[in-house]
Parts: C-alpha cells; sequence; structure tokens
C-alpha cells in the first residue's frame, strides 16, 4: 500500500485549528478509500517557535522537509512579530528554496455558498488563477540607503527571467489544455511596463504556439478586474505574475463568496521537491482559538494535494463530500452559517464515510 509522508506546519492563528481538521478528513479519505495512507508528522515551526529561537524554523528546515511528499500548511502571523519577518522566515523560503514555481488557485462558487454577483451561482464562476510564485515582483531584489534620512531611498525591482517566464506560462497552456473548455487568459501590464511585461507577451506568444489547441487572450490586469466581476463566465484558466495574480485571486475569492473556502497549492512541477498546499486566508487571530474557523479552504487544498500525489479519486470523493456538506448549509459563520470547525469536519468524514451518502 502507498504511504505518503506529509509534514504539516499548522503554525500561527486559526492554522492549528484549520490543519487539525483538514489532517483528520485527509485520514478518513485514505481509509476509505482503502488504496493509501498519509503518516503525517507536526512541524511546530511558526512565530511561538521565532519567539522561543528567533527565527521561524530550525536552519536545516528546509532539510527535514525534504524527505516528505507533500507539505500542509496553516497560516503564518502574528500582531507581535512583523509579516515580513514571519513571512520571509518561513513561508517563502520554503516556496523558494523548493522552487515551487507554481501557485494554482481554484476558484468556483461552492453550493450554499452565497456570492456577492448579482444572479450567479455555481457553475457561473469557474476559474484556476496560475501564479507565477518564484521572482517577478517577490523577487526580494532591492533595498535601502541612507536609512531615516530625508534622502532615503528604498527599491523593489521586479525580476522576470526568460526561464521563470516560459516555466509558468507551459504549465499554464498544460493546464489549459487539460480543462474542458481549453481557454487561458494572459494578464499583463504591458502598456505601461515596458521592459519585464512585454517580454512577458513575447514568451506567452511562444509559447502558445506549441499549444494550437488551447484558445488564448491577453487582458491588461486592470480591466481584467472589470472582466472578471462582470463578465465571469468568460474566464477559465488565467495565468499572471505574482503580484498581479495575488491581487486577482483575492478579487476572485470575494467573488465566489468568501476567502474563506479558498485553497492554494505551491507547485513544482518537476517533482523535485515536495509542494505546499495551504488555506489562502491568513492567520485570523480575531476568531482564534474560538472554534469557528472555516476548514473548508484546507480541505479543498487537501483536494489538491491528492490530485497531486495521483489519488485523483480520493480528491473528487472529498471535493464532492465537501459541496455536499456546503449544499445543506453546514457552515460556518464566516459564510453565514453557524456550525463550528468540528461540526463541519465531522459531517465531511459522514460522508467521506457514507453513512450519509
Ligand atoms: C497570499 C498571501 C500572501 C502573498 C501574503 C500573506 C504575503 O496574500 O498567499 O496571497 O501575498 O503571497
Ligand atoms: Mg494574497
Amino acid at each position: 500500500m502507498q504511504n505518503y509522508k506529509i509534514a504539516a506546519i499548522p503554525a500561527d492563528g486559526i492554522g492549528p485549528e484549520v490543519i487539525d481538521a483538514g489532517v483528520r478528513v485527509l485520514q478518513a479519505v485514505a481509509g476509505r478509500d482503502g488504496g493509501f495512507s498519509c503518516d503525517v508528522t507536526t512541524y511546530d515551526w511558526g512565530s511561538d517557535y521565532y519567539k522561543a529561537h528567533g527565527r521561524m524554523m530550525p536552519e536545516d528546515g528546509l532539510d527535514s522537509l525534504k524527505a516528505h511528499d507533500a507539505i500542509f500548511f496553516g497560516a503564518v502571523g502574528a500582531p507581535d512579530v512583523p509579516d515580513h519577518i514571519t513571512l520571509w522566515g518561513l513561508r517563502l523560503p520554503i516556496c523558494q528554496g523548493f522552487d515551487q514555481y507554481a501557485n494554482v488557485r481554484p476558484t468556483r462558487i461552492l453550493p450554499g455558498i452565497s456570492a456577492p454577483l448579482k444572479d450567479k451561482g455555481p457553475g457561473d464562476l469557474d476559474w484556476v488563477i496560475v501564479r507565477e510564485n518564484s521572482e517577478g515582483e517577490y523577487a526580494g531584489h532591492g533595498g535601502r540607503a541612507h536609512r531615516g534620512l530625508p534622502e532615503e531611498v528604498a527599491t523593489e525591482t521586479a525580476i522576470f527571467t526568460r526561464v521563470g517566464v516560459t516555466r509558468i506560462m507551459r504549465f499554464a497552456f498544460r493546464l489549459a489544455q487539460a480543462r474542458p473548455r481549453r481557454l487561458l487568459t494572459v494578464v499583463t501590464k504591458s502598456n505601461a511596463q515596458r521592459h519585464g511585461m512585454v517580454m512577458w507577451d513575447e514568451i506567452a506568444a511562444e509559447v502558445a504556439a506549441e499549444f494550437p489547441d488551447v484558445s488564448w487572450d491577453k487582458m491588461l490586469v486592470d480591466a481584467m478586474t472589470v472582466r472578471m466581476t462582470l463578465n465571469p463566465e468568460s474566464l477559465d484558466t488565467i495565468v499572471a505574475t505574482n503580484l498581479h495574480a495575488d491581487i486577482l485571486s483575492d478579487l476572485a475569492g470575494a467573488l465566489a463568496g468568501s476567502l474563506g473556502v479558498a485553497p492554494t497549492a505551491n507547485i513544482d512541477p518537476e517533482r523535485r521537491y515536495p509542494s505546499m498546499f495551504e488555506p489562502i486566508h491568513g492567520s485570523a487571530f480575531d476568531i482564534t482559538g474560538k472554534g469557528i474557523a472555516n476548514p473548508v479552504a484546507t480541505f479543498w487544498t487537501a483536494c489538491q494535494m491528492l490530485d497531486h500525489l495521483g489519488e485523483a479519486d480520493a480528491s473528487a470523493r472529498l471535493m464532492k463530500a465537501i459541496e455536499k456538506v456546503c449544499a445543506a448549509g453546514i457552515t460556518t459563520p464566516d459564510v453565514g452559517g453557524s456550525a463550528t470547525t468540528a461540526e463541519v469536519t465531522d459531517a465531511v468524514i459522514d460522508v467521506i464515510c457514507g453513512s450519509n451518502e
């Protein structure tokens, strides 16, 4: 029997609550399908670890993670530790150290979740946003000089490389090709940003020639927000730079009803390293410990993990269970329900195990 080694990093805020729920459903679906098992090792890295040790994870943290098939990540961020420390101390070193250059963010309106778009429901919005996850505006390239003086200067340079752009375009075209509509929208800003973004467009056109069966178009990022809002059915697979996709994926989450249900996968498509799966939402200190965190984003990212591991049947079973539970109105307060994290989790496990099928 296949046994997957999963590293869990629950980290901060509601991270431990949703990862705990996620591990429970993962074990349930593995047990139900019988074909595999998950051996989960939990790492206590994050802001508390930082307060005790002066770093977000041990120096050999990446080495420990390397031995796993996948990483299940909660959330980072604490009110008393600066965000750039928590982010650059844990999540980004994993994404960058493991060259998880494709960040995949599916968005759909789930049944039972009310979305803000007029007259739109499940079926009207079915997108996958592919975010370039290794360079661009998040490359960390820049610096500050003359700190604190009137002439202080700071630069934040976006980096676009031919290798980086080509590989994310190939990934996005391949993904679009695998979806029924075979439709890709390339987001750009080449009217105003005339170097990196112009190369981005050129490489998109070159890679498009390798995928004659995929229809593609190009959208300026500002106009893209309008199209997502007014004409969501016209979109399917979307590829964008690190920052553009960061912003558009929040909009996508809101249009689908809640960031509480939005998942994300940080993928190394070449499978040299473990890929990392997480909910998009943050640590949410305002509701930490109350038992009402929405576990759906974590369940959905568990589906992405199962797909990546090659367990498509288990992934589909879990996704169906999530949709059934949402449709039945068993949801947490952030999406208008009154269920607790544990109640949603138990309901999903019940469906998986068949007692409610
Ligand atoms: C996301 C988040 C992060 C990002 C934050 C926490 C830095 O917003 O995953 O979209 O911008 O990458
Ligand atoms: Mg974001």
